[in-house]
């Protein structure tokens, strides 16, 4: 329990790093809890209209979850219960420090890029499918939010599906993962939600929310 609780804190830590804030203050792009939606993820550095630090950011929130999970699953011997456990506590806690970061008054983000950083920690395919459910969504509706909204509902379903080959169905401390995560997402998106009720939302690359 005091190993899997370090992993738990680490992981917070880890998730906590505000990248899109942080990556907007860097870049000279001012703070981006200043404009559009005033969220702190990749789709809101976007409309400050620079690319590569949305990039940069969505890399990053997707790596510090990546990272989180997959430390802690080496740590606990990398093949077992037990560290696809640890890895996926050290994950939602990576999850929960994005979204509540103590650094930011726990005004945190949505959750998007790390969820996806953390379904291909955890097993690959199911993050691929995940990931190609965002791109079709966006393809098709060019909305980041609705995209975000289809793919995480999916995805336990994916992780649920018996595919061997893909290694699927996913262990139970993914599908868990992928239930809370997705969980969190939708809760995180009732504002989006609501615009996208109401023809509201924005567009991929607008620059207003
Ligand atoms: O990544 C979050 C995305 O789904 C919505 O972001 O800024 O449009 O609220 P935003």
């Amino acid at each position: 329990i005091g190993t899997l609780a370090a992993f738990a804190v680490g992981g917070y830590l880890l998730g906590s790093i505000p990248f899109g804030v942080i990556l907007t203050r860097l870049g000279g792009a001012g703070d981006v809890r200043q404009i559009g939606s005033g969220n702190i993820g990749a789709t809101n550095v976007l409309r400050t209209g620079r690319k590569d630090l949305a990039f940069a950011t969505l890399i990053l929130d997707a790596g510090k979850g990546a990272a989180a999970l997959l430390l802690a699953k080496y740590m606990m011997g990398g093949v077992s219960p037990s560290a696809e456990l640890a890895g996926a506590i050290a994950g939602g806690a990576a999850f929960l420090g994005h979204l509540f970061p103590v650094w930011l008054k726990f005004k945190g983000g949505k959750g998007v890029a790390t969820f996806f950083g953390l379904m291909l920690a955890a097993a690959w395919p199911l993050g691929l499918v995940a990931a190609a459910t965002w791109l079709l969504m966006a393809a098709v509706f060019r909305i980041s939010s609705l995209s975000a909204l289809a793919a995480s509902a999916l995805t336990p379903v994916y992780a649920l599906l018996p595919v061997a080959a893909m290694s699927l169905p996913a262990p139970r401390p993914i599908l868990g993962l992928s239930i809370f995560t997705a969980l969190l997402i939708w809760a995180r998106h009732s504002e989006n939600i609501g615009r996208i009720l109401k023809g509201a939302e924005p567009r991929i690359g607008a620059k207003k929310a």
